[in-house]
């Protein structure tokens, strides 16, 4: 998709069709030309109201108001009201009066994250005619900005937005296709092809050497070897240190306790946050941002076989601390365990792990919700707010001391799974707090992304399938470092 983005008034610019974004109850903008018509129609301007005149070329796309987030759903709804047309170009306007560039950065973004589709396994492939957007800098009174801060937004949110949208490539592809090694190379080639991005691999022989038992384990019955990918970008006189940890279960069975077929099925989407960690770092590459970024990928298939982990196995992980194993499908946070140990190695400013987790923060939140989880009340803080700007939606799990402790056990330093069945999505965290160090505790963030990551249905601009989920936020949030210098306590 080319963007170009132009300091003359709308209706000066060339294009095979218009899109005009009407926020409901002002029917009577000027860009409306065709109010009788849209009336006739009954069209009100709600959100998700579409109406497309193939003979003005102009289609009118309803939204609530100029939030962010709604002109992402609406200039995506008024794409797909004209996805089949042979439209080559489209033109569209800022509907602003006073911050063009938050507006042409949502725009983009509802564009390249609303078109995306996943035809890889089609024999048909999608083909979508609109190759070229024109953005005029044309305001809601008519007044024309200056171009730059508007082109740089809009590069902006092309970075951001190709780097969501690799995200769900990589969740969507089958297990047969994104085993750990497969996803190992996947991470070299992009570290190769981003300026700046480093990439190490570890494998079972390096996860032994490094006493990651837990990681081990989880992986031994797979004949797929598990991998650690380890990502940097360093950019120089960088002013902080930020590492992402993400889960990469290329396939979840449940292992030995294994998952019933209804709930194996999108198991496919247990690398969500291994997919959001390489993409996270990927685009903070691109965008120059002036921190050191690691991602730190733990790489499995959690699978059965002759040589399975059991319940009733006892893990040491790197850390030390032994495991009591009670069910081998709570395999991410023994993945995650080791990892966590080893990000703190790397002695972060701030880190965060991203996992599709556990059911039960899906469950508390619902499915479009990630769960947000730390010690840390204004790193939490931050991190929802530039959420919230990114698009993502967040809720905030507390911390409980009665919960954390249910993963006692009799026979090991703790359990991997809670005595009860409830609060689920914190127990899980809290279990990963035992392998974070007394110094770091507020310096980590723990996200579930069970919910987003992969919803088997159209949801706002999201497609059936992966979501890209953990990405904007992050990036998101790591750019808002760069505007204030904030510390967290
Ligand atoms: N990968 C799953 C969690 C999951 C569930 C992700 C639904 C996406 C959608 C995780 O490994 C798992 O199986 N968790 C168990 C934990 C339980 C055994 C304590 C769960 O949530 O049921
Ligand atoms: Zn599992
Ligand atoms: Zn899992």
């Amino acid at each position: 998709m080319n963007f170009e983005v132009i300091d003359t008034k709308i209706d000066e610019i060339q294009s095979d069709c218009e899109i005009v974004l009407v926020v409901s109850k002002e029917l009577k903008h000027r860009w409306i030309k065709d109010l009788d018509t849209l009336k006739t129609m009954g069209f009100k301007g709600n959100s998700k109201e579409t109406a497309f005149l193939p003979h003005k070329n102009i289609v009118y796309a309803g939204v609530d108001s100029l939030e962010s987030d709604d002109i992402r759903t609406a200039i995506s709804n008024a794409l797909k009201a004209i996805k089949n047309s042979n439209y080559k170009s489209i033109k569209v306007g800022l509907y602003t009066e006073n911050c063009p560039p938050i507006n042409a950065r949502a725009l983009a973004e509802g564009i390249l994250l609303g078109t995306y589709s996943f035809d890889k396994y089609k024999s048909k492939k999608d083909d979508f005619s609109i190759k070229g957007i024109k953005i005029s800098t044309e305001d809601y009174n008519g007044k024309i900005y200056a171009q730059e801060s508007t082109q740089k937004a809009v590069e902006e949110a092309q970075i951001i937005s190709e780097a969501t949208n690799a995200a769900k490539d990589i969740v969507n592809t089958t297990p047969f296709d994104m085993t750990p090694k497969k996803l190992a190379t996947y991470a070299q080639k992009m570290a190769k092809e981003t300026d700046g991005v480093e990439c190490f691999i570890g494998d079972e022989k390096f996860l032994a050497k490094e006493k990651m038992g837990a990681f081990l384990a989880v992986s031994r019955a797979s004949s797929e070897k598990p991998r650690l990918i380890h990502l940097s970008y360093k950019p120089k006189n960088a002013k902080k240190r930020f590492v992402f940890v993400g889960k990469g279960l290329t396939y979840d069975s449940g292992g030995l306790s294994l998952k019933p077929s209804e709930h194996m099925v999108t198991m496919k989407s247990d690398k969500s946050g291994a997919a959001a960690a390489i993409n996270i770092i990927r685009a903070a590459a691109l965008l120059k941002l002036p921190f050191e970024v690691h991602s730190i990928i733990g790489a499995a298939e959690n699978m059965i076989g002759g040589n399975a982990y059991k319940p009733d196995d006892i893990l040491i992980a790197r850390n030390g601390k032994s495991i009591e194993v009670r069910n081998t499908d709570a395999e991410g946070r023994l993945v995650l365990a080791d990892c966590l140990d080893y990000a703190q190695d790397l002695k972060p400013d701030l880190f965060f792990d991203l996992a599709t987790l556990t059911g039960a923060c899906v469950v508390a939140l619902g499915e479009y919700t990630s769960g947000v989880m730390g010690h840390s009340s204004s790193l939490k803080h931050s991190f929802a707010k530039a959420a919230k700007k990114s698009g993502e939606l967040t809720g905030s799990l507390p911390f409980n001391k009665y919960l954390k402790k249910l993963l006692k056990s009799s026979i090991a330093d703790l359990s991997n799974i809670s005595t009860s069945r409830y609060g689920g999505a914190i127990t899980a965290w809290l279990f990963l707090d035992n392998f974070i160090k007394e110094e770091n505790k507020d310096k980590w963030l723990h996200l579930d992304i069970a919910g987003p990551a992969y919803v088997e249905k159209d949801w706002g601009y999201n497609q059936c399938g992966a979501s890209g989920a953990g990405v904007r936020m992050c990036v998101y949030w790591m750019k808002e470092q760069t505007l204030e210098n904030k510390e967290h306590k």
